[in-house]
This record gives C-alpha cells, structure tokens and sequence, in this order.
C-alpha cells in the first residue's frame, strides 16, 4: 500500500516536473488583443511550421492573409482549410519561389493588381541544412531562400508597403556562429559546401544578412513610419529539419522524441514573438531591433555593424539585380 502511494506521488511529480519544463521551454504567451480586420498582411512560406501558425492566428484577427506556396495545389488545400478553421474567408495563397527571381517579380506584380497596400510583411520562409544547391539566378539556395529573395521581394514591395506598415524577418539564433563576413565572396556557391560546418554556416550567414538589412532598411524607411522587427522564434519543431542528419535518421529521431517533446517549441509557441511583433502597440516607434520571447535581445556583435549593413545592401542590389531593373524602368 505504502509502495503504491509512493509510486502514484512520483509519477505526479514527474508528469509535473515534465509539464513544468514544457511550459518554461515554450516561452512567453503574446497576449495582445488587437483586431486587424481590413489590413492586409503578407506571409512568405506559409504551408507549414511558423509561417501557417501565424497566418491561422492572423486571420482569426481578422486580417486579409496571403500566404505563399511553391506548392499550388498544396497551397490551394490550405488555404480551403485555413477558412474553414478561422471563418475568415478573405484568405489568399498565391505561388512564390524564393529561388526564382522571375517568380518574386511576378508575385509582386500579381499583388500590385490586387491590393492598393500592405498592412504587414511578414519573411519567414527558409531552409535549414539543406544540400549545397545552385538556383537558376546562380545563388545557393540557403542564402537566396532565407536571405536574397526576401531582400528582393521586400524592396519591390516598398512601393505598397503602407506608411506605418511592419516588416518582420525570421533571423536565428545561429546568426551569430558568423564571426565575419566577406562581401566580395558572399554571394558565390559553393558546390563543396557539404560538410555539417559548413552547411551550418551557410544557414548563420543568410540569417545574419537578414539581420544586417534589417538595420539598413529600418533606418531607410523609419521616415515613413514603416518599422522592422527581425525575430528568433527559438527551437520549433517544424519541417524545416527535413535535411538535419540528427533528425532524418529514424533511430536517433525516436532517441531524441521524448526529450524534443519536452523542450522544443510547438508551431503555436514558435508563433509568439512573430505576432508580438505584428500586433503590440507597445513597440512603438521602436525599429530595426532583434527580438526573442517577446523581447528585445542583443544580437551579435558583427549583425549590428551599420557600415557592413549599407555595404550588404549595395551589394545585395546588384545581387538582386535591382540596379538594372530600376534603369530599364526609367528608360
Ligand atoms: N523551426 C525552428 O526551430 C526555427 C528556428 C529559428 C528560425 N527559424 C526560421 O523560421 C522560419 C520558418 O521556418 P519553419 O521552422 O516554419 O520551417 P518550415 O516549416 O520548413 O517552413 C518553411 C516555409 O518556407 C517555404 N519555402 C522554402 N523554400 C522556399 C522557396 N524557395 N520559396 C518560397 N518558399 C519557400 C516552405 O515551403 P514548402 O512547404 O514548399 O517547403 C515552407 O512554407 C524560417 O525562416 C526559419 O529559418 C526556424
């Protein structure tokens, strides 16, 4: 009798400690209440992971979604259910490869036509530990998907970004396992880049370019009242680990659940500091800063680099072939 009541207390103070753990794991709760009924918010790469909890949580508020897909059909399944689940039928998907230049431009004429302004730019689509991989416009795919093509797609949305608009970049932690980098050499891929260093690297450093033209475009545009947030979500579980050897294997991956479970975020959890950012009118005028469970943190060192921020920014232009696009405009 004496053992069973021992047993029955332990196993309570486990599923506690357990629940404890999770919670504190989990983060912060965004607890703003603010409707966004009439405003227009566009989300990169939200088919899965934090792109479709936050689409699911901003059209619960009320907002236009449109949400990207490189999977239309996928896409168009999605969007079906996202109005079922939220009543909100004013959600949109519509087709975007970051890794196309030519599908970014379409995107941006495609919104153009639709709507006369953007409330809230949300770029979260990315690839983590993904395979050394050159686009059709000769980028690896690490750094065009997380950071050139959202460089890009933010720029030619400048035109309709409305005054007062905001602009969230999904950064990382791992920005900060950069500890230089070489403009000149930046943009170049690397088909030998396979090793576990160096496709981390190659991860760290997109983010980092993320962080750094956050800075840029944050001083640019604060005239207009637009603000840019960039946010580390911290550890979600997501596909975005589909290329991580720790997570693909079945036998590591069934070693690692219990212990995932406990301490790595839900999609729903990840989303928080995303929507504090979208949402609380307590950021005020504040603009151009790093955030992470709900508050403002210090990102490294080299991220806050204003000199390298405007030389990434010039190079990223070329890059983009924005130089060239801008003069066939005018001609
Ligand atoms: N999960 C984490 O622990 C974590 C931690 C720190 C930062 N983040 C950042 O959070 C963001 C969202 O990640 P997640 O965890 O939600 O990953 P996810 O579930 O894999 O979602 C990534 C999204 O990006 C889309 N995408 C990928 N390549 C694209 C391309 N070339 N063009 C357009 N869309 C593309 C994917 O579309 P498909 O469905 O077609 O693949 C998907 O919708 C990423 O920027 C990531 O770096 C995540």
């Amino acid at each position: 009798m004496r053992w069973t009541v021992l047993k029955v207390a332990a196993c309570v103070g486990a599923a506690f400690i357990v629940y404890y753990i999770k919670k504190r794991c989990g983060g912060p709760l965004c607890r703003c209440v603010l409707r966004l009924d009439e405003k227009v918010v566009i989300i990169t790469g939200g088919t899965s992971g934090l792109g479709l909890a936050v689409a699911e949580q901003l059209a619960n508020r009320g907002a236009i979604i449109i949400f990207t897909a490189r999977d239309l059909d996928k896409g168009l399944a999605i969007q079906e259910s996202l109005r079922e689940r939220t009543k909100n039928p004013k959600i949109f998907c519509e087709y975007l490869d970051l890794n196309n230049f030519v599908s970014i431009h379409q995107f941006v004429s495609r919104v153009n036509q639709k709507c006369s302004k953007v409330d809230l730019l949300i770029n979260n689509a990315g690839v983590f530990f993904h395979p050394p991989k050159e686009t059709v416009d000769k980028f690896d795919v690490t750094f065009q998907t997380n950071y050139l093509g959202h460089f890009l797609l933010t720029e030619l949305l400048l035109p309709v970004l409305a005054d007062q608009s905001r602009v969230i970049f999904l950064s990382s932690a791992a920005h900060s396992l950069t500890q230089s980098l070489d403009l000149k050499s930046a943009c170049i891929f690397d088909e030998g880049a396979t090793g576990t260093s160096a496709r981390f690297q190659s991860y760290a450093k997109a983010k980092l370019c993320l962080l750094l033209y956050s800075k840029t475009f944050a001083q640019r545009y604060k005239d207009r009242g637009i603000r840019a947030y960039s946010v580390d979500p911290g550890s979600v579980e997501t596909p975005m680990y589909r290329h991580f050897p720790f997570l693909t294997n079945p036998i590591l991956k069934a070693i690692q659940k219990p212990i995932r479970f406990i301490v790595v975020r839900s999609p729903f959890q990840g989303a928080q500091t995303v929507l504090h950012c979208a949402l609380s009118p307590k950021l005020g005028s504040e603009t151009g800063l790093y955030y992470a469970d709900l508050e403002t943190k210090t990102p490294s060192i080299l991220s806050q680099d204003i000199q390298l921020s405007s030389q990434l920014y010039d190079y990223s232009r070329v890059w983009a072939g924005l130089s060239d696009f801008e003069k066939s405009k005018s001609a």
